[in-house]
């Protein structure tokens, strides 16, 4: 929990903003977290709803409507102008969850609506240790190791190191390229509208 507290926002919030329909749009966010993503959107008038799985986590949000609820069994009977899967929950090493959080998006996404994804890029693995500086300057993230453990799944190590703190997570991660990541959309009902990222880590797509 400490440790998503002080990851600060990246680039998420612009690209989503940019990504909207509209102004003031209604975004529902699948694995909000603590609203590290959620307060900026907030902040820029987009009106919120944040689902989690973690009480904890929800807690912490602030300026949105919460809901607590698995991503896979949420049924709120609700459509949205934005449906947000980011944190690249899609690369989930479960095909059965992967295919139960693009049909939890399609569920929720409005006629007219876009479903955001954000996604493992190519070559995300090739190099290893791959660190990054948070934007804060204050804290550093690295992908310090990386096995591929059957063909596609990869189990993986994160490192969070911060001046007073250091933490380690472990997760494994499905390969999705470009190709097999608009087959398992289509595979949901939805299409892919465009990358929007130069990376293509950053996906809109639209209920075909
Ligand atoms: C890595 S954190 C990222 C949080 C936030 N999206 C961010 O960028 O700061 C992933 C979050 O998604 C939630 N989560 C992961 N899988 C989930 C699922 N299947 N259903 C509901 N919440 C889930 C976790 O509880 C956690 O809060």
């Amino acid at each position: 929990m400490e440790l998503y507290t002080r990851l600060p926002a990246g680039d998420e919030p612009d690209v989503v903003a940019r990504a909207a329909p509209r102004p003031g749009a209604s975004i529902l966010e699948l694995g909000c977290g603590v609203g590290r993503v959620t307060h900026p959107l907030v902040e820029r008038g987009f009106v919120v709803t944040a689902v989690d799985e973690s009480p904890e986590m929800l807690e912490r949000v602030r300026g949105a409507r919460t809901v607590l609820s698995s991503i896979e069994d949420l049924a709120l009977g609700e459509r949205f102008d934005v449906v947000l899967l980011a944190s690249f929950l899609v690369n989930t090493g479960d095909l059965g969850v992967r295919a139960a959080l693009l049909a939890t998006c399609l569920r929720h996404v409005a006629a007219d609506g876009v479903v955001l994804v954000q996604r493992e890029g190519e070559g995300f693995y090739d190099v290893i240790p791959r660190e990054q500086v948070m934007r804060d300057g204050v804290g550093r993230m690295a992908i310090t190791s990386s096995e591929e453990i059957e063909p596609g799944l990869r189990a993986n190590q994160v490192d969070y190191v911060f001046p007073d703190a250091h933490w380690t997570q472990f997760f494994r991660t499905r390969h999705l390229p470009d190709a097999a990541f608009e087959h398992a959309l289509a595979e949901a009902g939805l299409e892919l509208d465009a990358y929007l990222t130069p990376d293509h880590v950053w996906a809109r797509a639209l209920p075909s």
